[in-house]
């Protein structure tokens, strides 16, 4: 295989160069045997400092700093799928917008704990678009939204807003893994957040989960159920993310990407990186006669590009000669086939226009 140019795997993905670095020189032996900030405990001092800068540069990046509980959790967005239900959602159903594989999944998941109301669901487009106007029918606990769609390429600008039948707006909880810090968002005014760092805040093993303070303070007021403490936010919260062991590398990792952020020029200088990304590919692909993309232009995801070849028996052809040229992770998710490129922060633009020119090639001696 050539030289790696790219990789635009989906999650987990790949650090930018200077940030894999640090992590490197972090954990090689060093000359005096002094441990490395893994191998020490979370509780003391050494690990401190690296929790307290990670929480100062998270809820300021997002601007959340006096309005939310920003948990550090593990489990991945998977664990959020049923926590959430089971701390916020036994009193009243939970509420969901399904705009694709990963509202799916935290539906069917929050259906094993707890009520659920589908408030909207975009499946008969095979999800290849977002709802239009939102209205909720039925009282809800919150409405649970996926941002990004990574397997489906489908993203929100905004994140929707929504009343119930008494014009009262419902709470709204998203979920933003594969769109997480990357671009500036209304953090604040979410009702809840959850994300995995995998995609574009370092390595797996940590999740990110934002609550707001007056909503939790309301919730948890009128909870009259008892959950396993290590579910239960309030536990979590009250711990400050240290109710049991973290995972140290992960936390690291993530502070490293936020001073990472800062020195790209925060969250708007990458905005217009990865919105230039993603632009540059959509147009190679709608310019191709070879090459298309299913969702409807104002749904398509800024960080996952999903797209197919017009002949289907190219597909493993194109995927083994990306590779061959250094190009990698371009396989679709196993749920829909066809190709993806995940865009991510540390893809640079001249990745892109590698892929670019790799496609346009591979038009001109298939197409
Ligand atoms: C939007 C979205 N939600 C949920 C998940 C599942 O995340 P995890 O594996 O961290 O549970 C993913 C993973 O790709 C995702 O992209």
């Amino acid at each position: 295989m050539a030289e790696v140019i790219a990789n635009f795997s989906a999650g987990p993905s790949a650090l930018p160069r200077s940030v894999r670095q640090a992590m490197a020189e972090e954990l090689l032996p060093q000359a005096d045997a002094s441990p490395s900030i893994v191998e020490v405990s979370h509780r003391g001092p050494m690990f401190a400092r690296v929790a307290e800068e990670l929480a100062d540069r998270l809820a300021n990046t997002m601007g959340v700093a006096d309005s939310h509980h920003v948990l550090l959790l593990q489990g991945g967005a998977n664990l959020q799928f049923a926590q959430l239900p089971l701390n916020l959602a036994q009193a009243a159903p939970a509420g969901f917008i399904v705009t694709g594989h990963w509202g799916v999944k935290a539906l069917a998941e929050a259906e094993r704990v707890a009520q659920t109301h589908v408030i909207a669901s975009t499946e008969a487009s095979g999800f290849t678009t977002l709802p239009g106007e939102l209205k909720c029918h039925a009282p809800v606990a919150y409405a649970h939204v996926t941002g990004n769609e990574t397997v489906h390429g489908v993203q929100f600008d905004h994140p929707p807003t929504l009343n119930d039948a008494s014009g009262q707006a419902v709470p709204v909880v998203a979920d933003l893994s594969s769109e997480f810090l990357s671009r500036p968002y209304p953090y604040a005014s979410l009702a809840g957040f959850y994300a995995g760092t995998q995609k574009n805040l370092g390595v797996a093993g940590l999740t990110v989960v934002g609550l707001d303070k007056d909503w939790w303070a309301r919730v948890a007021r009128g909870r009259g159920h008892r959950l396993a403490k290590y579910l239960d936010y309030q536990a979590w919260i009250e711990a400050g993310s240290m109710f049991n062991t973290p995972s140290t590398v992960a936390w690291y990792a993530a502070l490293l990407m936020l001073r990472w952020i800062e020195a790209q020029g925060g969250l708007a200088a990458l905005e217009l990186r990865n919105r230039q990304k993603a632009q540059r590919l959509y147009a190679c692909i709608d310019d191709s006669d070879l090459f298309y993309n299913p969702v409807d232009p104002v749904a398509r995801s800024q960080m996952n590009v999903v797209f197919a070849l017009a002949d289907p028996h190219l597909h493993d052809g194109f995927l083994a000669q990306a590779e061959d040229a250094g190009l990698l992770g371009l396989k679709g998710h196993r749920a829909v086939g066809g190709l993806r490129a995940s865009l991510y922060n540390a893809i640079e633009i001249e990745a892109v226009e590698a892929l670019i020119a790799f496609m346009q090639e591979f038009e001109r001696r298939h197409g």
